[in-house]
């Protein structure tokens, strides 16, 4: 079967987050990840079926999308979740927000990556916890403890670095967490889209028993199937007990679930799988578009994202003295990796058609040459 990633999405005028931030502009947006792609088909005719009934009162998550949730688990990270485990919730963000609210007390501390997607970036300043960054590569952990760290945000496949960890070093991590007593929160909304062929995600909690017990994976088919403004996400809790206090914490703070978004949700892990192994021939071939863009500018850092449909690109060595705006003025809209920790480096998304990336990028290096950056 195929799937159309070819033609043009309109999205312009259509309340999208992405489109209307420069919609009086002529603006290619590249920034904020969301997908300019439609969604499957198969998710398309279960809101177009519940759309047309047109009765949108509450939610309650159906036993079928628990079951569609735990079916896909088992097929794609090879994970036994058990139905008492999930707690569902409006969002993945939220979802973390919540975890510290719910498991640390005001003195316990966080350890956060660097860098790292913004909302995780600013966890701890915004629910008052002391935070510490540490390094992606987690190899050297442990030096970066202090007493009241207490939990550990843990984001798999990383954003925005692409980065998908091994078996062996969430054991590693596990191992660490531990022996020095912390809390996970693993944020896995990224688990589906691993572009590299031969890896596969591996969920924190899936690598032993102990590592279950003391993690929240939070998961969420918004990426994977471009559904993110149907909010609906989950949250994986073996521990009764953190279970519990989740949960209690949860009451007159979290919304009831979107109704259309547990109808997309549903659909999508039931039968999206098909739609998803084309997505991601489409991503790499994205890619490869990039890189090919990418040897004219080798003063542009760049590393092959493992997952995400996000590049990372290290752009000092052009000495651009506001990269973003530079982008911007010559129509092309990034994210500034300055939110991320690192203003060393742009995001693009190129999770859209071909054409619009080709677009946005010859207009990025019409920026370049009009800055002389390349002659
Ligand atoms: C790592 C990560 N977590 C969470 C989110 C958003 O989660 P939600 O929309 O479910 O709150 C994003 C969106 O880009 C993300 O990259």
């Amino acid at each position: 079967m195929s799937f159309d990633f070819v033609t043009p999405v309109e999205r312009k005028n259509t309340a999208s987050l992405k489109w209307q931030r420069y919609e009086q502009q002529d603006v290619i947006p590249m920034w904020v990840a969301d997908m300019d792609l439609t969604s499957p088909p198969v998710v398309q005719e279960a809101l177009s079926k519940a759309v047309a009934a047109g009765v949108f009162g509450y939610g309650e998550v159906p036993q079928g999308l628990n079951q569609a949730f735990i079916d896909w688990c088992a097929s794609q990270y090879n994970w036994q979740v058990e139905k008492d485990w999930l707690v569902w919730i409006p969002g993945v963000v939220p979802g973390f927000n919540l975890a510290v609210e719910a498991w640390l007390k005001p003195e316990q501390g966080l350890l956060v990556q660097s860098p790292v997607y913004p909302p995780i970036r600013v966890l701890g300043q915004l629910r008052k916890r002391p935070t510490l960054d540490m390094p992606v590569n987690t190899s050297k952990l442990a030096s970066y403890l202090k007493p009241e760290t207490s939990a550990l945000v843990l984001c798999n496949p990383q954003n925005p670095l692409g980065k998908v960890y091994s078996r062996k070093e969430l054991e590693k991590l596990a191992d660490m967490a531990e022996e020095n007593n912390l809390l996970v929160i693993s944020d896995d909304i990224w688990s589906d889209l691993i572009l590299e062929p031969g890896l596969r995600h591996v969920p924190y909690a899936s690598v032993s028993e102990t590592a279950a017990q003391h993690s929240v994976t939070l998961m969420a088919p918004s990426k994977t199937f471009n559904i993110a403004g149907l909010s609906c996400a989950v949250a994986v809790i073996p521990n009764p007990e953190l279970r519990a206090s989740y949960r209690k914490k949860m009451r007159g703070l979290m919304p009831d679930m979107n109704y259309l978004g547990l109808v997309a949700a549903q659909a999508a892990w039931q039968g999206g799988h098909d739609w998803l192994a084309a997505l991601k021939v489409h991503l790499n071939a994205n890619l490869a578009i990039l890189e090919d863009w990418l040897k004219d500018f080798p003063q542009i850092g760049y590393q092959r994202p493992q997952a995400t449909f996000v590049a990372w690109l290290d752009v000092s060595a052009l000495q651009l003295t506001n990269p973003i705006q530079a982008f911007l003025d010559g129509g092309v809209a990034l994210s500034p990796g300055e939110a991320y920790g690192k203003n060393s480096h742009v995001r693009l998304n190129f999770g859209c058609s071909a054409t619009q990336l080709q677009q946005a990028l010859q207009r990025m290096a019409k920026v370049l040459y009009n800055e002389g950056v390349i002659n």
